[in-house]
């Protein structure tokens, strides 16, 4: 099968990182279209998966812009689709990795008369999206063979913004779970970063007002002294804004010798491995949550906020604690309970880990997801299915 990826980043982020596992396994017959550049190309070479950049410049659409900004990138985006729709009649299906790789992908795709398949990442919910922003994704991802939902969570807030129920199956995101099985020795990194001896909870997003770091911030104070707190991430999409507020948060709470901002690391488990704990806040629903599952896998207690995939992810109290979306003295208290009985929160930990290791096998995502391009690409059904 041949396959024409696009993502509207050139970003490591989540998205990118489920597309790098998967594009991985038909390195030998697809090609992965960027619409910008960047450290994500580089990754996708080292794997030896097909690369290009197609876009020559960024493309100016931000998720709560309305639809005339929709539109109006539209004109900007003309060479871009053209380029891509060229490009497809080479392959079998073009694949959107994302919510602009949908739009382009979606016109070219009726220009190339290839089929489209849309890999949503994403909740389609106000807290998220404008409403035209909606009405277009769910408008395009309509076009589509499949849809390939990243959680049951973002599949309901898809049929509820509008989208067809019948193209969508859920395909969790897929981990190799011995990579994240490995003993670390962590002292020499605690030393380094100044930790030893503290009581650490682990942060580990990119720095953005929805992700909820500040709820993490708010948490500490209410917590015992020894508990320090080590944010793992940058601001990807241009937060700048929302760095500047963390860090006056820190500044004003007067607990600058307790957080520790690391910025992006691509040593994330051995960084995961040193944590007591990893808290995960996001204050809008989740749409699906590597880094909690990537924490279980490590054999971390796990707190996450109640909404969204996390609900999929944890089974409270059995895998990991869930706390309210936004509530610090939530996250304080569990974060204390951990603290205050460690061979409880190991044991959960570790039953976890046991379950994350069967549950999100990336063998089994990537058999999952050849399945499904498989039953909706065949011609026989999809010819039986429009009958
Ligand atoms: N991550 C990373 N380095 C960092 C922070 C995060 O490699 O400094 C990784 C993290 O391990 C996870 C991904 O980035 O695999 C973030 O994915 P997630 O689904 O948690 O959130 P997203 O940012 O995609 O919404
Ligand atoms: C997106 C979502 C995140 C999800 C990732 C991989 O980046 O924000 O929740 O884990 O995609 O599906």
């Amino acid at each position: 099968m041949k396959l024409l990826f696009l993502d509207q980043t050139g970003k490591s982020g989540g998205a990118e990182l489920c597309l790098l596992d998967i594009a991985t396994a038909y390195q030998n017959s697809c090609l992965v279209g960027l619409f910008e550049d960047g450290d994500f190309r580089q990754r996708l070479e080292q794997r030896k998966i097909p690369v290009q950049v197609l876009a020559e410049k960024a493309i100016a659409v931000r998720k709560s812009s309305g639809a005339i900004a929709g539109l109006l990138s539209l004109g900007q985006l003309l060479p871009l689709i053209h380029r891509v729709a060229g490009l497809s009649r080479e392959y079998d299906a073009i694949y959107g990795n994302t919510q602009k790789a949908l739009v382009v992908g979606a016109i070219a795709s009726t220009l190339s008369r290839r089929p489209l398949i849309y890999h949503l990442h994403d909740i389609l919910s106000p807290a998220h999206f404008s409403r035209a922003n909606r009405r277009i994704a769910v408008w395009m991802a309509n076009q589509a063979r499949l849809v390939i939902a990243n959680s049951k969570a973002s599949r309901a807030a898809f049929i509820e913004a509008g989208g067809n129920p019948a193209l969508v199956e859920v395909v969790y995101n897929g981990f190799e779970p011995e990579a994240y099985a490995v003993e670390v020795e962590t002292n020499e990194l605690r030393s380094s970063l100044g930790l030893t001896g503290r009581f650490i909870v682990g942060h580990f997003s990119r720095l953005s007002p929805w992700k909820g770091q500040h709820v993490l911030i708010e948490a500490l104070q209410y917590c015992d002294e020894t508990v320090s707190a080590v944010f793992v991430g940058d601001a990807l999409f241009g937060e700048q804004a929302y760095v500047q507020q963390l860090q006056q948060q820190v500044q004003q709470l007067g607990l600058r010798d307790r957080v520790k901002f690391l910025g992006f690391r691509e040593d994330v488990i051995p960084l995961m491995k040193l944590c007591d704990v990893v808290a995960h806040t996001s204050i809008a629903a989740e749409p699906f949550g590597r880094v909690i599952v990537e924490s279980m896998l490590c054999g971390r207690p796990t707190i996450a906020a109640a909404s969204g995939a996390a609900v999929e992810l944890i089974d409270p109290g059995v895998t990991g604690w869930l706390t309210q979306s936004g509530d610090a003295k939530a996250l304080a208290g569990a974060i204390e309970s951990c603290r205050k009985f460690p061979t409880e929160a190991a044991q959960i930990a570790a039953f976890a880990q046991q379950q994350a290791c069967q549950n999100f096998q990336l063998t089994q995502t990537n058999a999952q997801i050849h399945q499904h391009l498989q039953n909706r690409l065949s011609p026989v059904n999809y010819v039986e299915k429009a009958n």
